[in-house]
Parts: C-alpha cells; sequence; structure tokens
C-alpha cells in the first residue's frame, strides 16, 4: 500500500486552518502559556520555599513603575512576565544551596550565580516565552557592571532588568526575606535613591520617586494574585508578539 505523502508543515497548516481553527489554535496556545507560566511559579515555590507573592508584588511594583516612565503596552507585557519569572532559572539550582541555612561557600556562591544565565536557557525553550528572556537572563546586573552573570554596565542592561532591580530591591527591603532586616517603605526608599548610579540606573529611580510616598501605593501591591495574570498576560498582547514577523529568537526585548 502506497503511504500517503507527507506534508510540510506550512502544506498542513495552510490547508487545515481556517479563521475559526486558527482562532482556535490560538486561544489554546494562549491559555497554554498562561498555565505554564502559572505552574513554572508553583513550580518555583516548592523547590525554593520563596513565596510566589513576592514575585506578584515585583511584578506590580515593576510595572507602575513603567507606567510612569510611560512605556508601551508592549514593553510593558515584557515587563510584567520577566519579573514573575525572573527567578525560575533556579528550578535548576540544587536544592541544598537553595534551602541552605546560614552562610554559602564561595563555591556554592559560584553555582548560584548561574541562576540567570539557567533561567535564560529554560526560556529559550518554549518559544511563546522567549520574548522575557533578556530580563531574566539580566536581572541580576548592576548598572555600575559589578552584577552578574555577563557583568553589563549601564545602558547595556535592557530598561526592562533596569527597572526590575528597583522593584525587586523595594520588595526585598521591605518584607520578611530569609536574613535581612525589613525597613518601612520611605527608607526603603530613601536607600535605594542613594544607590542611584551605583546599583541603580538614575533615570528609572528618577520615574521611582515621582510615585511619591511609598505608604500611599504601597498596599496596592499586596494580593489580588488570582486576577493578575491575565492582566499582565493580555490576550491582545499575546497575538501581538505575533502579528509581525519576529527573529528566530522571538521579539526583541526593549
Ligand atoms: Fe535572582
Amino acid at each position: 500500500m502506497q503511504s500517503p505523502p507527507k506534508l510540510s508543515f506550512e502544506e498542513l497548516t495552510l490547508r487545515n486552518f481556517s479563521p475559526h481553527t486558527f482562532a482556535s489554535v490560538t486561544h489554546h496556545l494562549y491559555q497554554t502559556t498562561l498555565s505554564l507560566i502559572d505552574e513554572f511559579m508553583t513550580m518555583l515555590d516548592h523547590w525554593t520555599f520563596e513565596r510566589r507573592s513576592h514575585s506578584y508584588r515585583v511584578a506590580h511594583l515593576a510595572l507602575a513603575i513603567g507606567k510612569e516612565m510611560e512605556l508601551s503596552h508592549r514593553e510593558l507585557f515584557v515587563l510584567g512576565v520577566g519579573s514573575l519569572l525572573h527567578d525560575i532559572g533556579k528550578m535548576r539550582i540544587p536544592r541544598e544551596i537553595l534551602v541552605k541555612p546560614g552562610k554559602l561557600t564561595e563555591e556554592e556562591w559560584s553555582v548560584m550565580r548561574k541562576h540567570p544565565d539557567l533561567g535564560a536557557d529554560i526560556l529559550k525553550r518554549f518559544p511563546s516565552l522567549a520574548f522575557a528572556r533578556d530580563i531574566v537572563h539580566q536581572h541580576q546586573e548592576r548598572w555600575d557592571g559589578n552584577g552578574y552573570p555577563q557583568k553589563l554596565k549601564g545602558e547595556e542592561i535592557v530598561l526592562g532588568a533596569r527597572i526590575f532591580a528597583v522593584a525587586d530591591s523595594f520588595d526585598a527591603m521591605t518584607n520578611q526575606r530569609s536574613y535581612n532586616q525589613v525597613v518601612n517603605g520611605p527608607e526603603a526608599v530613601r536607600e535605594i535613591v542613594r544607590q542611584s548610579g551605583i546599583l541603580y540606573d538614575p533615570q528609572v529611580i528618577r520615574h521611582f520617586r515621582k510615585m511619591g510616598d511609598p505608604m500611599v501605593w504601597e498596599h496596592r501591591f499586596r494580593g489580588g494574585e488570582e486576577n493578575f495574570l491575565p492582566t499582565i498576560f493580555p490576550l491582545e498582547g499575546f497575538v501581538g508578539l505575533f502579528s509581525e514577523p519576529v527573529p528566530e529568537e522571538g521579539p526583541p526585548a526593549f
């Protein structure tokens, strides 16, 4: 018996995709990507014992700074997803290092410092999330070039990662993580402003300061996880990612 002719991917999809099928496949892919982000975050929580609420708070604050800077919808979209997934590379760090009580040895630190590279590697495997890869890869870089893993400096770091750094530090200072000393919002802002031009981009800090007293806005970024994902990952934004020719590794990060 003769085997049926093998169709290329293009032939197969063009032949079978009515507009209705196309819409349904897109929706399927969108829902799958949302669930993937959610599941990634759940797995990361279990692996690191960190609270996912931290990622949500940081993403909320990063977006608020981004809006203050009048970023486009697309830039906000990339910033939101990148902020949520920033530490995804920790999934590949041995657990005994992640949850070790007390100080890490220098060798353990060198393993820990691989998590941005590992995170970028993970996202590379998921084309519908690859747009957030630069933020994940660069989230531990510092404005003065003393961060890691690439020791990028100043504007060599994508804007999204520079904004993320400010939001993440604010959250780390104002919430109990492992051994940090918790300070109140205004003190955290003062400390962050002191590090402008050292740890943080002065342009981002200028806009961060314009947000005013954290006592007023801080509470807005707590809770509300249930409806947050579709808000920062809207269907229109997702479809927009594919509405123009994209380079092999996904749309450019900003
Ligand atoms: Fe990190």
